[in-house]
């Protein structure tokens, strides 16, 4: 069986492959056929959501994987996300319950907090016309970590994490926590290192994953700042880097995570992209190079949460 690459021990004491596959807006169609290419190619770790609406496929894609002998379920390490307005303790069980069912999965490798900024039971922050404040649901991530630790303890979920959390609301968790948060997923590149949360992260046994690694060049004009952005995959640092190596700006992107000890999840469709993103084990980033990528940093986040900046656990 081809390997899974580097990989990681969480907190937990599971073990995660550093490099997984995105799913995040796609068609059901090209979910199915990127998961089924990504184990293909030697993937081991698909990260999914509960609001990405494609759980069913990416269950589907596993399965047919499973059937044909490729994999065994324990191969794979599967991520979802808790919808944000399922965070209130008592819908935890349920939506962890939806997940499991949609997936066709009796549990899944990692459940995390997709986000700190949660909204009422039953409404839909993306879609909702209105002011986004009359749906804020100020829930404390500390009330819903108290719904995932029994999802541990019920075997529901091997390991639990959170994503888009900053380091104070890591530390208020770690310190009012049973069953210690093994990951955090944020926004992660060489145009937003985040040094203080990866040294953060690193000190307190938490792993790091990158999300957006490539800049999401494909992101939804909400998640926008509405200004002119830089193409990070275009960055003449990068693609000098890149030359040098005999690799692509985007190999660069992502190797430039695995050399940090960040896992990091590339979303893409099409096949030659996902091998391609895949095949950067045969090479690691000079002291140097990894260096120069660090002072590309410009606090830019591609994928922002501006419109929901009042909330009370905005965490940008
Ligand atoms: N926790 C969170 O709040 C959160 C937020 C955002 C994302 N995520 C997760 O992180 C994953 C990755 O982030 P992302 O989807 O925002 O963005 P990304 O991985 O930075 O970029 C994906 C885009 O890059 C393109 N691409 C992929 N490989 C490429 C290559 N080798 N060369 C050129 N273009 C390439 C893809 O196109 P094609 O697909 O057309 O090939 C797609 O449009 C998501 O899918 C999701 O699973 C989590």
């Amino acid at each position: 069986m081809a390997a899974a690459g580097p990989t990681a021990v969480l907190s937990s004491g599971k073990t995660m492959p550093l490099l997984g596959l995105g799913t995040w807006q796609s068609t059901s169609e090209q979910v199915i056929n990127a998961v089924k290419t990504a184990i293909d190619a030697g993937y081991r770790h698909i990260d999914t959501a509960q609001v990405y609406g494609n759980e069913k496929d990416v269950g589907q894609a596993i399965k047919e994987k499973i059937a044909e002998g490729k994999i065994k379920r324990e191969d794979v390490f599967v991520t979802t996300k808790l919808k944000p307005n399922f965070s209130r303790p008592e819908h935890v069980r349920e939506a962890m319950t939806q997940s499991l069912a949609d997936l066709g999965l009796d549990y899944v490798d990692l459940y995390l907090i997709h986000s700190p900024i949660n909204f009422k039971y039953g409404t839909d922050p993306f879609t909702y016309a209105g002011n986004p404040e009359e749906i804020y649901d100020d829930v404390d991530y500390i009330d819903t970590w108290r719904g995932m630790e029994p999802l541990v303890d019920e075997g529901l979920a091997k390991s639990i994490g959170v994503s888009n959390f900053n380091s104070q609301q890591l530390e208020r968790l770690l310190q009012n926590s049973r069953i210690k948060p093994a990951v955090n997923q944020v926004e992660l590149h060489p145009y937003l290192a985040q040094q203080d949360l990866v040294d953060f992260c690193k000190k307190n046994n938490i792993l790091l994953t990158a999300f957006s690694a490539l800049g999401a060049p494909a992101r939804p004009k909400v998640f926008a700042s509405g200004e002119e952005e830089p193409v990070l995959m275009e960055d003449p640092s990068v693609v000098a880097i890149a030359k040098k190596y005999g690799k692509s700006a985007a190999q660069i992107l992502l190797r430039y995570h695995l050399d940090r000890g960040v896992s990091v999840i590339p979303k893409s469709v099409t096949p030659s992209r996902i091998q391609a993103n895949f095949d950067i084990m045969d090479f690691s980033l000079s002291k140097e190079d990894l260096a120069s990528l660090g002072q590309l940093d410009r606090k830019l986040r591609y994928v922002g949460a501006n419109l929901f900046v009042t909330h009370k656990y905005y965490s940008y």
